[in-house]
């Protein structure tokens, strides 16, 4: 196994949201390679964790990390359809549910999940290179300018996207972007340095934009947070940790709607934030934002 190298974020603080769930049903929605997971086990011991990715590569790390303990179930899915994948099991409701949304350093740190501009890959960027086809590849080789210019703004909240469209669909006129060097170039070129920003580099916003296009990220978010809710028990809770501006809103206002129809209240009328010691230590949680809605009633025997 490889050196684990992601940082749980938020971890004290969600912690302190799962304490009331000891003996109940939690799952880790996004185990990634079991960060958040092995402090439940250990602080919380949960009857039951579920452990669910919707990358079966991440699942071998997260398996063999949590090896120790046998009260957890690995599922191969995704989030937005984990009434069906817990149904499998048996299970029809649940105490807890923890989405640390995005993508893990195993992704960032393989070139060949193209992820990353920092090293050379093939611009795939799939969290699910089992069960879906669209590659990074297709959009920006395939997909229209509009397209583009569409997703790099929305997605990416990118003020040049216009510009990093048409220069993708020129350079594309000429051979095949292939590899993530050749699109990060792409955009240096197509920003002009003094507007380079200056605390990230200058591709990362479209990275991020094609990278939630090939995922159909947000979809996939608003779904599931639709469906979750639904199935947790009386007292239970549902914690997302967003690391930007878009899905928090989905977050923000999915909570809002849930208060709003009588489904329970929002534990964080502000998001919670890591702390100037966690962002020193893990700057990758900068931008991390916790929210925690409650669904009504009573835990049960309480
Ligand atoms: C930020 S990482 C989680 C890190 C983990 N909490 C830890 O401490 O090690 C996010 C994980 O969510 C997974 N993921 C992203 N979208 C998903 C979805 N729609 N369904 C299930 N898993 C998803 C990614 O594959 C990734 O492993």
């Amino acid at each position: 196994m490889g050196e684990i190298v992601h940082k749980p974020v938020l971890l004290d603080e969600v912690i302190s949201f799962l304490l009331p769930y000891q003996d109940g049903v939690v799952v880790d929605a996004t185990v990634g390679e079991g960060g958040h997971s092995t402090a439940i086990l250990d602080k919380i011991r949960p009857a039951k964790l579920v452990a669910l990715d919707r990358d079966i590569e991440i699942l071998t790390v997260a398996r063999e990390r949590l090896s120790g303990f046998s009260n957890v179930i690995f599922l191969y899915g995704n989030y937005s359809n984990l009434p069906e994948l817990l149904a499998k099991e048996g299970i029809e409701t649940v105490d807890a549910v923890l989405m640390d949304l995005g993508i893990s350093s195993f992704h960032l740190e393989d070139p060949e999940r193209g992820f990353s501009f920092a090293e050379k890959g093939p611009l795939d960027m799939r969290l699910d290179r089992v069960g879906t086809s669209l590659t990074a590849f297709e959009v920006v080789n395939e997909w229209s300018e509009k397209r583009l210019r569409e997703i790099i703004r929305e997605y990416g909240e990118e003020p040049w996207a216009k510009r990093i469209a048409r220069r993708i669909v020129e350079y594309r006129k000429e051979r095949k972007i292939k590899t993530t060097h050749e699109l990060a170039d792409i955009v240096k070129s197509a920003v002009p340095k003094r507007y380079w920003p200056k605390r990230i580099h200058v591709a990362t916003r479209t990275f991020q934009a094609i990278r939630i296009a090939v995922n159909d990220e947000l979809t996939h978010l608003k779904e599931a947070l639709k469906r979750i809710v639904d199935i947790l028990s009386p007292g239970g809770r549902i914690l997302v940790i967003s690391f930007h501006s878009l899905e928090d809103r989905i977050v923000k206002h999915s909570f809002k709607k849930f208060e709003e129809k009588g489904l329970g209240k929002v534990l964080t009328k502000k998001p919670i934030v890591p702390t100037d010691d966690e962002i020193r230590e893990n700057p990758r949680s900068r931008s991390a934002k916790l929210r925690v809605f409650e669904r009504s009633g009573s835990l049960e025997g309480e």
